[in-house]
């Protein structure tokens, strides 16, 4: 796993973008991108969107699939992960949206929407880079503690926790949905590489405890420790609780120049 501490968010934003331009480019002409929601990736998808509109990344022909979706809201609900997908990452990345993905939380049998889309991830070609937040519980998509790590696409219930956590974009806590459709930690572990972003102190004690902690369940995100090419770019709080912060921040320095972020902007 690569730790890379930015100096502050901005700096997480450019350099996870230029990591996802440059698998983008290098996986052409049809790249398949793992897309997350949450307010964790956004400044990530507007450094995208500003490289698209300066004509220096073409996302027309890429595929892109969700890692999650509530369950029970409505088509078209303005918080449903369609829809926040279709306003922060389709429109501004110029993607087609006939190839973007994201589960059906609305079918009426959620096992086959499940089934069906786990087989169009397949179909695509699997993810080439999957976009990660973290919950402040360490779920991933909606992974949520406990969470088999060889899980594929489900049905989860979703906690206490990250109810009270997403209740900010309905408008009584009661509207949070209970169930949603996730991409399990199998489905996420397939993508060939993937980054986990993450900002602010809130998020200090699930970063140290997925990059340094034991793998468990109780903490999903651990799983990427097994990952082969999994990286996290975080800001300093975010790194706040990190044992061996110092040896990541020297390791970053040292890196020689061809194997830098940078060089993808
Ligand atoms: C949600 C999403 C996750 C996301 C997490 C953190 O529950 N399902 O994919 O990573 O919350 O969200 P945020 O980035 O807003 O802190």
């Amino acid at each position: 796993m690569e730790v890379v501490i930015c100096p502050d968010a901005a700096e997480v934003a450019r350099l996870a973008a230029a990591k996802v331009a440059r698998v983008a480019r290098d996986r052409g002409p049809d790249p398949v991108i793992g897309v997350a929601t949450g307010s964790s990736p956004v400044a990530l998808y507007e450094q995208l969107s500003a490289m698209v509109r300066a004509g220096r990344l073409d996302l027309s022909t890429a595929h892109a699939f969700a890692l999650d979706e509530y369950v029970g809201l409505p088509v078209g609900h303005p918080e449903s992960y369609a829809e926040v997908i279709g306003r922060t990452v389709t429109e501004p990345l110029g993607l087609d949206p006939a190839r973007v993905h994201v589960p059906d939380g609305a079918a009426s049998d959620l096992e086959a929407a499940a089934a069906a889309y786990e087989q169009a991830i397949l179909d695509a070609g699997g993810v080439d880079i999957q976009i990660l937040g973290i919950g402040a519980n360490g779920h991933i998509g909606f992974n949520e503690p406990t969470s088999s790590l060889a899980s594929r696409t489900r049905i989860k219930t979703l906690t206490a926790r990250t109810r009270f956590d997403n209740a900010r974009f309905f408008a009584s806590a009661g509207e949070v949905p209970t169930h949603c459709l996730t991409q399990g930690l199998g489905t996420i572990m397939a993508a060939r590489e993937v980054l986990l972003v993450a900002q602010g102190q809130a998020k200090a004690d699930a970063v140290a405890a997925v990059v340094e902690g034991p793998v468990t369940a109780m903490v999903p995100g651990s799983v990427l420790q097994l990952h082969q090419h999994a990286t996290v770019i975080i800001d300093p709080d975010a790194a706040g609780a990190l044992t061996l912060a110092d040896y990541y921040r020297e390791t970053y320095e040292r890196k020689p120049a061809w194997q830098r972020y940078s060089k993808g902007i």
